[in-house]
């Protein structure tokens, strides 16, 4: 190649940028031109063919052309863009609010189970875990509860087989973890528990409960048990809340006690919400039966503990003010979006 073939490719290039009819045409030319096969670096290195006296010359011929080319190509991707701007797309207004992206956010049962074991971490209570699919052992006989009880019946627990079912609380993992780990254990187990019940505004078959259990090999009272629920309830739903204890009956407890908080609604006077009493009932709680330490292989002798249970849905409802159980399960956006 001399001298005059490169200008007069150098003159095509310019016109062929110059006709680029848009974004696509701009860039097929600079990869004819400029692309790792195109004719500039073809050119470029022809050089060392070119005899030495006129290397210099063809040099800075090849080199003002590269630089003419990428010039034509700037040029002409402006004057596009510009063009484009004014006649094909509106004018875009800086004054109109954002569309902002849909975020999502955790549930608000997470938000209470996050929460409980937070509060809980601090006082030393690790989280512990067990499966939804129990056996019988686990969910009633390790927790002494009485062969024939009625709680075992078809109407209310869904069995699976002879010995599997869904676990109607979240107790069992009380005896999971006892059975694995020597004393002294500090667990709270936030889970899913399953029962034949009929829903309706305070009922599901498929609800939720926040197990706690702490077994010492130093004695443990009951005045444990309640000064750890009423940091709890200070903690979970504020100051002056109060927490009182009903005697009750739990088959793995002696004694046994529902665990009542002041009324949330009327702070205690007496409303609708709690029947006039100013009391709403959250948890079930006691002593660890000792009957559940011989099932487990503890001494009943040497070791003493508390457990509690608590119903997740019950406090997201006193927290949030739910009403109605249901929002929590139908994934109404309207609902769940208070909670972002
Ligand atoms: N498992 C009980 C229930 O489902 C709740 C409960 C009561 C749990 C007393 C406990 C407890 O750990 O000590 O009704």
């Amino acid at each position: 190649m001399n001298i005059a073939e490169l200008s007069k490719l150098h003159e095509e290039s310019l016109a062929e940028a110059a006709a680029a009819a848009d974004a696509a045409a701009v860039e097929q030319a600079r990869v004819k031109y400029l692309g790792r096969n195109g004719l500039i670096p073809a050119v470029m290195k022809q050089l060392r063919d070119v005899p030495a006296e006129e290397r210099p010359a063809f040099g800075k011929a090849a080199n003002a052309w590269r630089q003419a080319f990428e010039e034509a190509l700037k040029a002409r991707s402006a004057a596009l863009e510009e063009t484009c701007g004014a006649e094909a797309a509106p004018a875009f207004d800086f004054t109109l609010p954002g569309r902002w992206p849909q975020g999502g956010s955790l549930h608000p049962l997470s938000k209470v189970v996050a929460e409980v074991a937070r509060i809980f971490a601090r006082i030393g209570f690790t989280v512990a875990d067990g499966p939804d699919i129990e056996n019988k052992f686990n969910n009633f006989t390790a927790l002494n509860t009485a062969p024939h009880h009625p709680s075992m019946d078809q109407s209310d627990t869904l069995w699976l087989t002879d010995d599997l079912l869904l676990r109607t609380q979240t107790s069992p993992v009380q005896i999971r973890t006892m059975m694995s780990r020597k004393p002294p254990v500090r667990i709270i187990c936030p889970g899913r528990t399953y029962r034949r019940d009929t829903m309706d505004a305070t009922h599901s078959a498929n609800f939720h409960q926040i197990e706690g259990l702490y077994v010492d090999t130093k004695p443990v009272s009951l005045a444990d048990l309640k000064a750890t629920l009423a940091y709890f309830a200070r903690e979970m739903m504020g100051e002056g809340i109060g927490v009182r204890f009903r005697p009750h009956f739990f088959p793995f407890t002696e004694p046994s006690v529902e665990v009542d908080f002041t009324c949330h609604v009327c702070g205690g006077k007496g409303c609708r919400v709690c029947k006039q009493s100013g009391w709403i009932e959250v948890a079930g709680a006691g002593m660890v039966d000792p009957r559940v330490y011989r099932f487990v292989g503890y001494d009943p002798q040497k070791v003493w503990g508390y457990a509690f249970g608590f119903g997740v849905e019950r406090i997201a409802m006193i927290k949030y003010g739910v009403p109605d159980i249901r929002h929590f399960y139908e994934n109404d956006l309207r609902f769940l979006e208070q909670f972002k």
